[in-house]
């Protein structure tokens, strides 16, 4: 049993929980992840270890409520349990000093990019970073971000905060700018890596992805998590998160998000109502 130690609301539908889990706090790196379950007979679902503090014993995790699960799980309080985490998994982020890098974080993908542009700023590199929403309402991390960036750009889809624009006009203005950028890092919704990638590939600069691939057991025996990179498969869970860009099939992993939509759209329905939401 995991106790949740502090909730916070980071914005609408985006919760923080920090965790008591010392064993996995040990080991924690950026880009791993854990797998939760709520309780006994709950599904299991992937999220990212946004932060962790292997001092005190702690991860951190912040999730959206889109379906039955994250709902669920955004009904604990501080005090209550989680039934059962396992982890880190997953292929830690491959952090080295490389010059100037870029860090990108779309929606709830700004508490994964997090660890990782902490981890290339404490490398040494020179770290521009840009978040981005669809709305203000939807932000949240800025300062966090802007303390571990040698720049923040900030956009909003409305306009509502920071830039109105989405997160590829700055970056394209970065490559621009700066033809010594090294590296790209890109974690958000599968429709914005997959723009971030092709504004990449014309400026030729390397750019990592993580992706988020439905996952069931989380250590390579189902083949849930299966996308093509470069026209091979591989497990998200054990090959990634993390993937080279450039070689991703998007559109693969979009259709595959989408196979359960119906049966996950029931169980919100049933969930709700028996919850009387
Ligand atoms: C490696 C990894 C890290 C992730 N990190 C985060 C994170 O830090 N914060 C966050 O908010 N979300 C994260 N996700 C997505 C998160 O796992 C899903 O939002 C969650 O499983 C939804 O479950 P649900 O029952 O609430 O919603 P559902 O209604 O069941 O599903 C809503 C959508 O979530 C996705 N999803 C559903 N079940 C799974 C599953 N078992 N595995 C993966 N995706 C699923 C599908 O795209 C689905 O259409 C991550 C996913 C992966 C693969
Ligand atoms: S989640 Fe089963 S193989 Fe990756």
């Amino acid at each position: 049993m995991f106790k949740i130690l502090q909730k916070q609301e980071l914005s609408e539908n985006i919760t923080l929980f920090d965790i008591d889990a010392k064993d996995i706090a040990k080991k924690a790196e950026p880009g791993n992840f854990i797998l939760l379950k709520i309780h006994e007979q709950g599904e299991r679902i992937p999220l990212t270890i946004a932060d962790f503090d292997r001092e005190k014993g702690t991860l951190t995790i912040v999730f959206q409520k889109v379906g039955k699960t994250t709902y669920h799980l955004g009904t604990l309080n501080e005090g209550d349990f989680i039934s059962d985490i396992v982890g880190p998994l997953g292929t830690p982020s491959h952090i080295e000093n490389l010059g100037k890098v870029v860090c990108i974080g779309g929606g709830v993908g700004i508490a994964p990019v997090y660890p990782v542009t902490r981890a290339l700023k404490h490398a040494g590199n020179s770290v521009y970073s840009i978040i981005g929403a669809r709305s203000k309402s939807l932000l949240f991390w800025e300062d966090k971000m802007r303390d571990v960036s040698d720049e923040l750009i900030v956009t909003t889809d409305d306009g509502s905060y920071g830039r109105k624009t989405v997160v590829t006009v700055p970056l394209e203005e970065l490559l621009k700018e700066n033809k010594d950028i090294k590296l790209v890092v890109a974690i958000g919704p599968a429709i914005m890596m997959k723009f971030v990638c092709k504004t990449t590939e014309k400026y030729n600069v390397k750019t990592v992805v993580s992706l988020n691939s439905i996952m069931v057991d989380g250590t390579g025996m189902c083949g849930g998590c299966r996308v093509d990179v470069g026209g091979e498969s591989k497990f998200c869970c054990v090959d990634g998160p993390e993937f080279d860009g450039h070689k991703v099939n998007f559109d693969l992993l979009m259709e595959r998000q989408k196979m359960y939509l119906e049966d996950e759209k029931e169980a919100l329905r049933i969930y709700q109502e028996k919850v009387g939401e």
